[in-house]
């Protein structure tokens, strides 16, 4: 999450440069008929976009492709290992990676379901708002091309997103832990990971195939993956929404973000809880190690400390704060398109699909507040 604010340039030049070298591309509409009306984004940062401002709909455009991309992934995961209903329909379940999952707590399974369900329900209301608005909705399913997990109790069905090469950037555990740093005020600061390991190559966090289901120590991994894998995007939009809202104009637009935002930060807290009764092992097929954190002595990885650490916040020489962080608004939905893609969550998705995304990030990382 370091790199989630790190090296970004103004944004308030992305959206010319991003015109510019799609314009040179000549794909200057690439991402414009994934809109419903087929108006492109571009140029249009003074207009009215229906009765919401062009930055606050770019914003809310933003959110809901945000929350498209979570659907994806977490209707994924729902389908192997959480509960199958009439109310996230898709699997049929896999018992063997739903047991692994309990081991990091019995409600895994509920935990998930009701998490997709969230999501489904933010991409929806976002998507609806807009439209309400007079403003063009998101509409990524023309990027449903990959294919997902063949293992027994999956859907079968093309996915947006990648659960089976992730990179897991699991500093947040310590960024959340330390009371020296906050990364909005400490750019340069280190906060280690809770597992290297998963830092340093591509891991499935779903079993691609049955194949997958054995061994026991192999199948835990990938159970562990999802784990810190749940947490790790949760604090991603716990940080989002806050970072975004500070753009907000409309009272009503600032609403809906700091009360989704939230809901973000329940799932983080809940998934961060759980990710620390992720069992130590080592996968016998490729290494991967999930060391025991209480093992390493001190605070900074003890798995019970989950509650945010008061750390600085606006200025050192104000008293420490507990608070999500970071929360810097510059560049934020341009950095949340790196962490993402860092993150392999992506992998063999289209150009088309990141020139929107880009296109979408650049837009609403260029929204100015309006009083
Ligand atoms: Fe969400
Ligand atoms: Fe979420």
């Amino acid at each position: 999450m370091k790199a989630l604010l790190g090296n970004l340039k103004s944004p308030a030049n992305r959206r010319s440069f991003i015109k510019k070298g799609l314009a040179a591309a000549g794909t200057a509409t690439a991402g414009a008929g994934l809109l419903s009306s087929g108006i492109s984004l571009f140029g249009q940062n003074q207009r009215e976009s229906g009765s919401l401002s062009q930055g606050d709909a770019d914003i809310l455009r933003f959110a809901a492709a945000a929350e498209i991309i979570e659907s994806d992934f977490w209707l994924q995961y729902n389908e192997l290992g959480g509960i199958q209903d009439s109310e996230v329909p898709g699997g049929s379940g896999s018992p063997l990676y739903t047991g692994a999952l309990s081991r990091l707590d019995a409600d895994m399974a509920q935990y998930i379901h009701d998490n997709t369900d969230d999501e489904f329900t933010h991409a929806k209301f976002l998507n609806a708002y807009l439209t309400s608005k007079g403003a063009d909705p998101v509409n990524l399913e023309p990027f449903r091309t990959l294919p997902g997990s063949t293992a027994t109790g999956s859907s079968g069905k093309l996915r947006i997103t990648n659960l089976m090469q992730l990179t897991v950037d699991t500093t947040w555990w310590t960024r959340y832990r330390s009371s020296d740093a906050n990364p909005d005020l400490n750019p340069n600061a280190n906060f280690p990971p809770a597992v290297p390991g998963l830092l340093a190559g591509q891991f499935a966090a779903i079993p691609r195939t049955d194949a997958d289901l054995a061994p026991k120590a192999h199948l835990q991994a990938i159970a562990n993956t999802a784990g810190f894998h749940f947490a790790t995007i949760e604090q991603g939009g716990t940080t989002l929404y806050p970072a975004m809202a500070q753009r907000a104009s409309d009272v009503e637009v600032l609403r809906i973000l700091i009360s989704i935002g939230p809901t973000e930060t329940a799932h983080f807290q809940t998934w961060q809880d759980k990710a620390g009764n992720a069992p130590s092992l080592t996968d016998p097929t490729n290494g991967l190690v999930f060391p025991n954190l209480n093992a390493f002595g001190g605070e900074l990885f003890q798995t019970n400390l989950i509650m945010p650490e008061p750390c600085p916040f606006i200025s050192p020489d104000l008293p420490k704060c507990s608070v999500i962080r970071p929360t810097n608004t510059e560049g934020i939905a341009m950095a949340v398109v790196t962490f993402l893609t860092n993150m392999g969550l992506f992998i063999g998705q289209s150009k088309a699909f990141f020139q929107l995304l880009n296109e979408l990030a650049a837009n609403a990382d260029a929204a100015q507040r309006q009083i």
